[in-house]
């Protein structure tokens, strides 16, 4: 074993309090997300609304605060009203962005009894793309007006008299990829989405207006577009969007395990250039950043490369990744950075939440299962409150090709000053194999042990299936102990833990 992993941590280490929209997810109409995934009506467990109960249910278990909805790409080509009204008068249409047919089943209402029986709170995408203004009018007036005009009537005709009071808006989606319908300039982006704020605030002043950052730190205009977008759009927004997939490439393994230093490197410089242009344009409001995609996705498989030519299929296989113990280690460290963040990242979303790259995976007409990345986010989801505390981590460093170095441990803490639950989260992510753990929490009192679980297999490859959908699950780490103020234990190689204390009574 090399140099132990020492965590340092005091109560007053206090970044933000926890918030509940970390743990956001994604429903895009991608691949089988919505169709087979949370809607099928001809399933055994369908509810009168042809809603997938075994997928609801694992929703909830997920911890799943806010869901996003409905793209994603997908939205930059989309016509709400296609989706309302009786569902027998939709229009089916081609969808460019993943070369499929949308028959338009679901659609906003849908999604909105969804929302209500997942106990998640919407978030909405409108189509600043193909589409502009007058269409994001058109459909928060669907949404949010009360009766007395022609969209919030069509509404309550098609059975919902009440508004639905959704608060979180994206303005379109990564408008900066040249592969989005209707792909802009920073300068032609940021007119839109200013005037798109200005009337839908106007409409509706409490929304929460979320501007569309970059697709990714790796664009050429990252940052610039940051920049360009905020400097026009200040006093309008209230977030600019992050979004950030992480894989393993050409067999590097150090540089995928190191993957959550990219995120924090992201997330800082949002920060900085947002606080810049608050700065240039002195301002006191500070804008937050909601990271609405982030996740593991090998772009590069089959499994995600859409239909072509005369083939538009319904719901076709799509993007469905099948995850292993490693990275359910890298997405539990990228938790543990989103969390770390809490004082700028106001809400997340994991992208996505059904079979797209999700952590919850179905068969059409049969069974649904938990993918590896199910557990560290419900355990999160579960377990963080309070206070997040900045953890300092003193572990070795392992060299990797896109880093340099990294650290190889990383930890963040949640600390409930009322009810004494301290909650430490910690990966081992370094190639030097198993490391002891060791962590100073006299500055908490008389703490005792609840329990400590660790996500590790032998075989870092090894992935939940259908079949086997219980091989990488975490188990009670029976190393991890409390002696005096000390906590010690074992983090096997490539391992995420949580670690849970409380105020002895
Ligand atoms: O989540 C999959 C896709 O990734 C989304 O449609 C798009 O916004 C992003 O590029």
């Amino acid at each position: 074993m090399s140099s132990p992993v020492t965590l340092t941590l005091q109560p007053s280490f206090q970044v933000a309090p926890v918030r509940r929209r970390t743990f956001g997810a994604f429903v895009e109409h991608l691949g089988r997300c919505v169709y087979t995934g949370i809607f099928e009506p001809d399933h055994p467990s369908a509810d009168e609304d042809g809603f997938r109960a075994d997928v609801l249910a694992l929703t909830r278990e997920l911890g799943v605060s806010s869901v996003r909805y409905p793209g994603g790409n997908f939205v930059s080509g989309y016509r709400w009203e296609d989706g309302v009204g009786p569902v027998e008068e939709r229009p089916a249409r081609h969808d460019l962005a993943w070369h499929s047919t949308e028959p338009n089943t679901v659609g906003l209402d849908e999604f909105m009894a969804w929302a209500g029986k997942a106990e998640v709170e919407p978030m909405y995408a409108v189509n600043l793309g193909t589409r502009g203004i007058a269409e994001a009018l058109d459909v928060l007036q669907y949404a949010n007006a009360p009766q007395g005009i022609a969209y919030s009537d069509q509404r309550a005709e098609n059975g919902h008299a009440e508004p639905y009071g959704i608060r979180m808006w994206c303005l379109g989606n990564e408008m900066d990829g040249p592969w989005q319908a209707g792909h802009k300039t920073a300068e032609e982006y940021a007119r839109i989405a200013t005037e798109a704020a200005r009337l839908m605030r106007q409409e509706d002043p409490d929304l929460e207006l979320i501007a569309c950052g970059s697709s990714s730190s790796q664009m050429e205009t990252f940052a610039a577009w940051e920049n360009t977008v905020l400097t026009e759009s200040y006093d309008l927004v209230d977030m600019i969007s992050a979004h950030a997939y992480y894989s393993e490439k050409d067999g590097d393994q150090a540089s995928f395990l190191a993957s959550a230093d990219d995120m924090d490197h992201f997330i800082d410089s949002v920060v900085a250039t947002a606080d810049h242009v608050r700065a240039k344009l002195k301002r006191d409001k500070r804008i937050m950043i909601s990271f609405d995609e982030w996740n593991i996705w090998y772009q590069h498989r089959a499994e995600s490369r859409p239909p072509s030519g005369d083939d538009w299929p319904v719901a076709p296989v799509l993007l469905e990744d099948t995850y292993s113990a490693m990275d359910a280690v890298v997405f539990g460290n990228l938790l543990i950075s989103l969390l770390r963040h809490s004082d700028r990242v106001a809400s997340a979303s994991l992208a996505q939440l059904v079979n797209v790259i999700a952590p919850i995976m179905t068969a059409p007409g049969g069974e649904a299962w938990k993918q590896t990345t199910f557990h560290p986010f419900a355990l999160t989801s579960r377990h963080a409150a309070g206070q997040v505390l900045d953890v300092r981590v003193t572990a070795p460093s392992f060299e990797n090709a896109r880093f340099g170095k990294s650290s190889a441990a990383d930890a963040v803490a949640t600390w409930d000053e009322e009810s004494g639950a301290l909650t430490v989260f910690v990966v081992n992510r370094g190639p030097e194999g198993e490391q002891a753990l060791n962590a100073d929490l006299a500055g908490f009192g008389d703490l005792e042990l609840v329990e400590a679980v660790t996500l590790h297999h032998e075989d870092p490859y090894a992935a939940n299936t259908q079949d086997a959908p219980e091989t990488v699950v975490p188990a009670p780490n029976d190393s991890v102990a409390l002696d005096g103020g000390r906590l010690v234990g074992t983090l096997p190689a490539i391992s995420w833990s949580m670690i849970r204390l409380a105020r002895r009574a």
